[in-house]
């Protein structure tokens, strides 16, 4: 692949940081090594002691001396090695990337996946860009994209996840060919939530991620695999990952333990083809220099008590949590919204995507009716990439309610809904 073809001028005039390369020397070296570069402050002059983590399993550590310190500390800004190697493990186990293979699988550490987000957009963009999206979608990516001097083509989503249907329609306007004329518009990325979708709660099949990938192949489109609600999928056996597919390296994901260790930690992790991860990581140099060392340490420090099975069991239970959840929120529907409303049943994430039929815009139903009756839900058009369209869709969230507040909250949308159509 050429991967120069994708990168940005912003992206490709970025250089490294002489400090930030010496402070990942400095953290790989041998104790002899002297240090009197960087800019590191003396840890002796911070006010902590101890950190003590008690975890609900019983697992605990104490934070203190050296390790504190390092908790302190600056750090590499991939990440700290120990987690990236953890993370490595987790994508050997997960998605067994065939570019891992070739020793060209690149992963570095961010500030939630959202930072990944914007940081791969940020590389991969230029002006005036036909970018490939799919349409509803999650509205932290529109804040990223939209404000931007680029064109947000929509592809359509359906309980199945993206449509190659709809994506052959939108690049009919071009030839395959055109993607080796350095001076086409021919769009270059693909965004999608492959799994628990948000809004939409869809999960994408392995039929439909092959086809995707087949036609990326044949347009030369690089694909950024946005996918915090991978561990959150209920069912046994998943479809692979997009970097599962990947043979070319035309697969950029973005992680995140938000929804499985705590989204306060500030954690999450993009992967992908190294000459792609290098740009990301002089990005990350310039911006926040490096994710919270802290959380690093706390993360990669419970991850190597629970081993591989710990964390497994964990996952298993979040799984297991989200999915009664599920439930809950699927049988109050069917009780309440049945001749209303239409949904699909999410088999991941934390979701509920619904469509009212005879409201062609939710609105003002949403944000000023159901607001009335003390009921907070996102009305669709919050998703839309085109400003001003009207959405029959609104979306739930299932994730912190009892499963008796999610039914009242449903049963006051079903009020609102009948008064709204008369
Ligand atoms: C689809 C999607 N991508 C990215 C994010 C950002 O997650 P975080 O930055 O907490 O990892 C979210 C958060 O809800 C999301 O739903």
């Amino acid at each position: 692949m050429n991967f120069s073809r994708f990168i940005s001028a912003i992206s490709k005039a970025r250089m490294p940081s002489p400090i930030r390369e010496a402070t990942a020397l400095v953290a790989s070296a041998p104790p002899s090594l002297i240090s009197l570069g960087g800019g590191m402050p003396n840890p002796g002059t911070f006010p902590f002691e101890s950190i003590q983590i008690k975890a609900k399993d019983g697992n605990q550590f104490t934070l203190q001396g050296k390790d504190l310190s390092k908790a302190l500390q600056y750090c590499d800004s991939s990440g700290i090695p120990e987690l990236r190697a953890w993370l490595m493990s987790l994508h050997k186990k997960f998605h067994s990337p065939p570019l891992l293979q070739e020793d060209n699988l690149g992963i570095c550490v961010t500030s939630g996946s959202q930072d990944g987000l914007l940081k791969a957009f940020e590389m991969l963009l230029s002006p005036g860009d036909n970018v490939i999206i799919e349409d509803q979608v999650y509205s932290g990516t529109l804040a990223i994209l939209k404000p931007l001097p680029v064109n947000l083509l929509g592809v359509e989503v359906d309980g199945k996840g993206m449509k190659p249907d709809s994506l052959l329609k939108v690049l009919s306007k071009w030839d395959p060919e055109d993607a080796l004329d350095p001076n086409s518009d021919i769009p270059k990325v693909l965004y999608t939530i492959p799994n628990g979708g948000n809004p939409t709660g869809a999960t994408a099949t392995e039929e439909r991620k092959r086809k995707i990938y087949e036609i990326a192949q044949r347009y030369d489109l690089v694909i950024i695999e946005d996918d915090p609600y991978f561990f959150l999928q209920y069912q046994k056996t998943t479809a692979p990952s997009y970097q599962f597919l990947d043979v070319d390296g035309r697969v950029i994901r973005t992680d995140s333990m938000s929804k499985i260790l705590s989204s306060g930690l500030r954690l999450g992790w993009i992967s992908g083809a190294k000459p792609f991860m290098e740009r990301i990581v002089l990005h990350q140099q310039a911006s926040v220099m490096h994710c919270s060392t802290l959380s690093q340490v706390l993360a990669v420090k419970l991850l190597n008590m629970w081993q591989m099975e710990g964390f497994e069991r964990h996952l298993n239970s979040i799984q297991t949590f989200y999915e009664s959840q599920r439930d809950h929120a699927i049988s109050s529907a069917t009780r309440w919204l049945t001749g209303l409303a239409e949904w699909n049943v999410p088999k991941g994430g934390m979701f509920l995507w619904i469509r009212v039929p005879r409201v062609a815009d939710t609105y003002e139903m949403i944000m000023r009716k159901a607001l009335e009756k003390e009921v907070v839900i996102i009305p669709g058009g919050c998703f839309s990439v085109s400003n001003d369209v009207p959405s029959s869709y609104c979306r739930i969230s299932y994730s912190t309610s009892t499963p008796e507040v999610l039914e009242e909250g449903i049963r006051r949308l079903s009020d609102v809904i009948r008064e709204e159509i008369g």
